[in-house]
């Protein structure tokens, strides 16, 4: 596993260890890495802005309430543009704000507001450390899926000996590779193919057949799959949506690219297919713009079918992912037709929601869907687009944590 292009988002405490971390960032430099460096009022007291600046090669943030960034809710944006949270040196204060939520700089709210995996290097005097408050918040942060690395035994600036050194700047990029390389999760180790959005059919240079999908649903599963550990790659038709978080994005326009794209993401071990993918394109998509004729007919548009791309992965006779998911978007007969669909595609799972005009879902953020297996129906409350994702993961790791030759349920 090379740190090459991995982006580090490295928060410096108030701890005599911070003179560690200007090495640490001088290593993962030299390795390829980039590192966005957070100080805290604390860390500002042992190291430089300036020497930070002057390592990362980038403008060191220091305050939460700072107007540039925070017009762009620069907190959240900085949290989630890194590949790893790393908070080195950790202090009993850091750690304590951590495991109990706080968020009153910026480092503190940064790291509430991350949706990736954080990593830290603790380092405090050895009371510190073997206090029972202290004790107490490590065994909170390890619940929570913090990974540390160290403290070491040995002696102290403070003249003491015992746990509390920080870990060596060597040890921390070990332990950052590490992290990196192996993903948690229920689904670590496994592949996940999913498609979003509409397709463009196009008509003419200008002109295309498209539909109402937003792919909101399509990118929370991806950023759910991503979180659960999959490695993830979602093929989009055209929208208007951020990438989601941890999922490699494979943009496209038409079916027929977006079916190029899920064959060249094979092999997979689980397919959903969100993409509210056309039926129907233009036989032939004019070459150039087609003009208005005086008073001579409108133009008629001849229609020919589209490859079916949940058909396809679902009869896929090479590379079939062990568990295909379809969504049937229905106006009427929502579960008849869902499930006539399960059997016609020939896929495992279908998600079926009402796409009605009066139910929001199209373009919305919440949707109420039924889980259509091969034996039986599930029908979910109404819930956020974002918590169909999560609970579909979840479904999704469950199945895959039990029998894998046996995982249509
Ligand atoms: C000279 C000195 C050294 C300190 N070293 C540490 C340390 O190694 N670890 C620690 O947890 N706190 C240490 N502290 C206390 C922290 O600096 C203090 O708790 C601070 O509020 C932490 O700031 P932070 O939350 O931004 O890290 C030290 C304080 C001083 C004055």
């Amino acid at each position: 596993m090379s740190l090459q292009n991995k982006k580090i988002l490295l928060v410096i405490g108030g701890g005599i260890a911070a003179y560690k971390s200007l090495e640490l960032i001088r290593r993962l430099r030299e390795r390829g890495s980039a590192v966005t460096a957070v100080l805290t009022q604390g860390g500002a007291e042992f190291v430089t802005a300036l020497s930070v600046a002057a390592l990362t090669g980038e403008k060191v943030h220091t305050h939460l309430f700072d107007l540039t960034t925070e017009a762009e809710i620069g907190h959240i944006a900085l949290s989630r543009a890194a590949d790893l949270v790393v908070v080195a040196p950790a202090t009993a204060d850091l750690m304590a704000k951590m495991a109990n939520g706080h968020a009153n700089d910026l480092a503190s709210t940064m790291l509430l507001a991350t949706d990736k995996r954080v990593l830290i290097a603790p380092a405090m005097n050895v009371r510190m450390w073997q206090h029972p408050a202290t004790q107490r918040n490590i065994a909170q942060l390890k619940a929570d899926g913090v990974i540390f690395i160290g403290p070491n035994d040995g002696d102290m600036a403070c003249g003491e000996y015992g746990p509390g050194r920080m870990a060596e700047p060597l040890e921390i990029v070990a332990a950052i590779t590490q992290a990196l390389a192996a993903p948690a999760g229920p689904l670590a180790g496994t592949r996940a193919l999913v498609t979003a959005g509409p397709t463009y059919e196009p008509i003419d240079p200008v002109r295309f057949i498209a539909n109402r999908s937003s792919g909101k649903q399509g990118y929370a599963i991806a950023a759910a799959l991503a979180a659960a550990g999959a490695h993830t790659t979602l093929v989009s038709g055209p929208t208007e949506l951020s990438p989601p978080p941890g999922a490699k994005l494979v943009r496209v326009e038409t079916a027929r690219q977006m079916l190029a794209a899920c064959e060249a993401a094979l092999p997979a071990d689980i397919a959903v297919c969100t993409a509210a993918v056309a039926d129907w394109r233009p036989e032939i998509a004019a070459n150039s713009k087609l003009k208005k004729k005086g008073d001579g007919p409108a133009p008629a548009l001849h229609l020919t079918e589209n490859p079916d791309i949940l058909a396809t992965l679902s009869r896929h006779a090479k590379n079939r992912p062990q568990l295909v998911i379809g969504f049937a978007a229905e106006t009427d007969d929502l579960i008849a037709n869902a499930k006539a669909k399960l059997v016609r595609k020939g896929c495992d799972w279908i998600v079926a929601n009402d796409v009605s005009a009066n139910t929001g879902v199209m373009g919305g953020d919440n949707n109420t869907v039924h889980l259509i297996t091969a034996k039986a129906t599930e029908d979910w409350p109404a819930m956020s687009k974002a918590d169909v994702a999560t609970r579909l993961a979840q479904r999704i790791a469950e199945t895959f944590s039990q029998d894998l030759g046996n995982q249509a349920v």
